[in-house]
């Protein structure tokens, strides 16, 4: 693992908020986006991304975003305004093909402008609350809004709209087979950074990490020093190792039958006489090890040393 590198500090109070949107907006990245959908107390209908937005509770079910108080004045925004006199919203998640209609959205349009129209999206009826929903996002929250938390006065406050879900609308094709929940590869979500910059859960950005929680991992602190200390092993490398639990190690037998495996074999071989470079070497094939998940493999690579 390598040394601490030079970091840059900063401390809020000596930044005006326009001066820390690009750390902290561009920091706390990716974020997901909340697209908004209420109406005013006349029953207009307003439609808008919010990122500063996650789940916060399963149970209740508790989603909540943050449309903060205009940069330029410290004025609230119209969906504010609409939660403060409807205290409804249905929360949708966009996929890569609506996001540029969702960033259309975000134009700031005259108050009773439907953003529906202007980015060319299809309102739906919702079932439990007056705001529409929109027919084209994979997923979809009607939430009643049971709190509207003020931070703070001025430009760049934020608000904190906690919304509790009523009913939920999920599109079937991202759904796991029997319905069991979602499809990460289907979903295609699209999620926020900083600046003009987005990205997209899709491809070979998803990958899976085995939970620690499923056993008692040894901990990074239990590896035995020669590998802890490799200059080879990356952090990525030694988390994995040291998720195995203890009690799960590969037996003395078990490693030494290992050694007749081909790649092993030609290292132990070809090296056998050149400590160092066996170590070396070692270490790169159980990072292949890792790499293809054969956790117990790379185990045993590395203990044969
Ligand atoms: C992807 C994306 C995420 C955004 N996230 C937020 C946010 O979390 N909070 C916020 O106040 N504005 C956010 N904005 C800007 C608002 O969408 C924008 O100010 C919009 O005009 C607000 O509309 P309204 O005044 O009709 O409510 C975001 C814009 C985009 C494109």
């Amino acid at each position: 693992m390598s040394t601490l590198p030079a970091f840059h500090s900063l401390t809020p109070a000596d930044l005006t908020p326009a001066e820390w949107q690009p750390f902290l907006g561009g920091a706390v990245a990716p974020r997901p986006v909340a697209f908004a959908s209420t109406v005013d107390a006349e029953g207009r209908v307003n439609l808008s991304p919010f990122s500063f937005f996650n789940v916060f509770s399963y149970s209740p079910p508790i989603l909540v975003f943050s449309p903060v108080n205009r940069l330029r004045d410290g004025s609230p925004k119209h969906t504010l305004l609409n939660v403060r006199a409807v205290p409804e919203v249905v929360v949708h998640i966009c996929d890569y093909a609506l996001v540029q209609q969702l960033s259309l959205a975000s134009a700031e349009y005259p108050a009773g402008v439907n953003e529906f129209g202007k980015a060319g999206l299809t309102e739906l009826a919702s079932e439990c609350v007056r705001p529409p929903r929109v027919a084209e996002a994979p997923a979809a929250f009607e939430c009643v809004v049971e709190q509207i938390v003020a931070l703070a006065e001025g430009p760049g406050a934020g608000n904190l709209v906690v919304c509790r879900v009523v009913r939920a609308h999920f599109r079937q094709d991202v759904l796991l087979p029997d319905a069991a929940g979602i499809d990460p590869f289907k979903l295609d979500a699209v999620a926020r950074l900083g600046g003009d910059w987005y990205c997209r859960a899709s491809g070979a950005s998803l990958f899976e990490v085995a939970r620690p929680n499923r056993r008692l991992g040894m901990g990074l602190d239990q590896l035995p020093a020669p590998i802890r200390t490799s200059r080879l092993l990356t952090g990525n490398d030694l988390g994995q190792l040291a998720n195995l639990e203890r009690d799960a190690l590969p037996t003395p037998a078990q490693v030494a039958a290992f050694r007749t495996e081909p790649a092993l074999a030609y290292l132990l071989n070809k090296y056998g006489d050149d400590a160092p470079q066996l170590q070396q070497q070692l270490a790169l094939l159980a990072r292949q090890h890792l790499a293809e998940g054969r956790l117990l493999d790379a185990w045993k690579t590395l203990l044969v040393a």
